[in-house]
């Protein structure tokens, strides 16, 4: 476990909650993505060693847009990154953890997983690993 990557928060439109991060509380977006496996629009505004990532769905099926839909705007999830996302996983699902789906390309060019709120006491974990470093 290396550090916080980022904290994902769901937001209805990507153009207004960057007014409000960047011209409301003084950052500045460092780099825009869509990721399409995971139907979403991403903006990353770094703080200091970590990153506020917002997230736009890009459909209304998407998990953004179902969690939107469900739980309205805020906090979605928080990012750890790891050394080795295999034996952080490993790790996870020993104690308990579930992981949803399985490793797969995020934004930034990360290897990341998902881990279940259920297990997690309400919070969605994000793991990322920063190379492609593929161990398997
Ligand atoms: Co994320």
């Amino acid at each position: 476990m290396k550090r916080l990557d980022h904290i994902g928060i769901a937001v209805k439109d990507l153009e207004s909650a960057l007014r409000t991060y960047e011209r409301g509380l003084g950052l500045t977006c460092s780099h825009r993505e869509t990721v399409e496996a995971e139907q979403v629009r991403t903006a990353f505004l770094p703080v200091g060693d970590t990153q506020i990532e917002l997230l736009e769905s890009a459909s209304p099926d998407g998990p953004i847009g179902r969690f939107l839909e469900k739980r309205g705007e805020g906090i979605h999830h928080l990012c750890f990154e790891v050394e080795d996302l295999d034996a952080a996983l490993s790790r996870s699902k020993a104690e308990g953890l579930t992981p949803l789906g399985e490793p797969r390309d995020g934004a930034q060019g990360k290897r990341i997983i998902f881990l279940h709120p259920k297990g997690a006491h309400g919070v969605l974990i994000e793991l990322c690993q920063r190379s492609r470093k593929k161990t398997s």
